[in-house]
């Protein structure tokens, strides 16, 4: 008797790293579950050639240094770009000295790839996984609108609600910094799953996890437990917690097993009018707008399942 295995997940995974995103990578690239048609890069944590650079850093430190790698946008649509030095550090990705990569960037820039990927393929065949400002999945949408309806879905780390902003007050980095690029998003109709601060300040690393990330012994544990060590400092000093949050592996975890997750449709808009709280993502959670829901607002995760996982996954290099 043969036994099939389900069909690989085809996703195009859209990223600003940082050393969180590093982990979503390590993650993604070893789960046979997930077919990763490309990697795009955006700016967001660190300007786009720093996320780029480190993209194909991450990709060589995964051993996969033809994974289709693409150039994205250099910038936010509409406002100047933020970046988050003070996070991830100058290179975006401190930690470990990784050496300078020597793979291939795609010719094809990051918006026209996944343009090209998604018209070739059928429709609801590939997730989009932006793990970054949304800058480079928006202007795919407007540059070609007819890529809308072939999406299954956008399985997206950015947003706050319950737990309030961590750039400010009110709004979340990836949707703060490019906040019409998520209006864009939010409002196209593709079925949007959002792990958001609310569910990711939920999950804290501990010391004794990176322990055991370290103690793989291979170089992608050591390697991750040098960036999650220099990456944790900001969160625990800022929250006082013993921990901070890793926020983008959640979209992959989420994709390799939904029953960590849960949350509630609910219908969300993106302020982009407000100075004072532009880019709020604020979320219908009671329904009062009677509007129909946009986006399935994870809240609860099931955090010692969420680390098993990625440790078991980065256990497999
Ligand atoms: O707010 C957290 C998000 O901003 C994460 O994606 C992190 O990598 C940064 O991009
Ligand atoms: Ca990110």
């Amino acid at each position: 008797m043969t036994t099939t295995l389900p069909a690989r997940r085809k996703i195009i995974l859209d990223t600003d790293p940082g050393q969180d995103d590093a982990i979503a990578i390590l993650v993604a690239l070893v789960s046979p579950e997930l077919e990763v048609l490309g990697i795009t890069t955006v700016a967001g944590n660190v300007p786009l050639p720093l996320t780029l650079s480190n993209t194909r850093k991450l990709c060589e430190l995964a051993d996969q240094p033809t994974t289709p790698v693409f150039e994205g946008c250099a910038r936010p649509m509409v406002r100047e770009l933020v970046t988050a030095e003070h996070v991830h550090g100058k290179t975006g990705l401190d930690g470990p000295d990784l050496p300078e990569p020597t793979m291939a960037v795609q010719p094809e820039h990051a918006v026209d790839f996944i343009i090209d990927t998604l018209l070739g393929a059928e429709d609801g065949e590939i997730t989009l996984c932006p793990v970054g400002p949304l800058t480079n999945v928006a202007m795919a949408m407007v540059k070609e609108p007819t890529i809308v309806p072939k999406i299954r879905e956008i399985v997206l780390m950015g947003g706050a609600y319950w737990e309030g902003g961590n750039i400010t007050p009110t709004a979340e980095f990836n949707i703060y910094v490019d906040p019409h690029a998520a209006h864009v998003v939010f409002t196209s109709g593709v079925p949007i799953v959002a792990h958001s601060l609310d569910v990711t300040h939920r999950a804290l690393m501990t010391k004794e996890w990176i322990a055991a990330v370290r103690n793989l012994g291979t170089p992608v544990g050591v390697a991750s437990a040098e960036m999650l060590t220099f990456y944790e400092r900001f969160d625990e000093e800022k929250y006082g917690t013993n921990g901070g949050p890793l926020h983008d592996p959640n979209v992959i975890a989420y994709l390799l097993d939904p029953s960590i997750y849960d949350g509630k449709d609910c219908f969300v808009e993106v302020e982009t009018g407000s100075e004072k709280t532009m880019g709020q993502t604020s979320v219908d959670w009671w329904g009062v707008t009677k509007n129909a829901p946009n986006c399935r607002w994870i809240r609860e995760v099931d955090t010692d399942r969420f680390y098993a996982l990625l440790l078991e996954r980065l256990g497999r290099y």
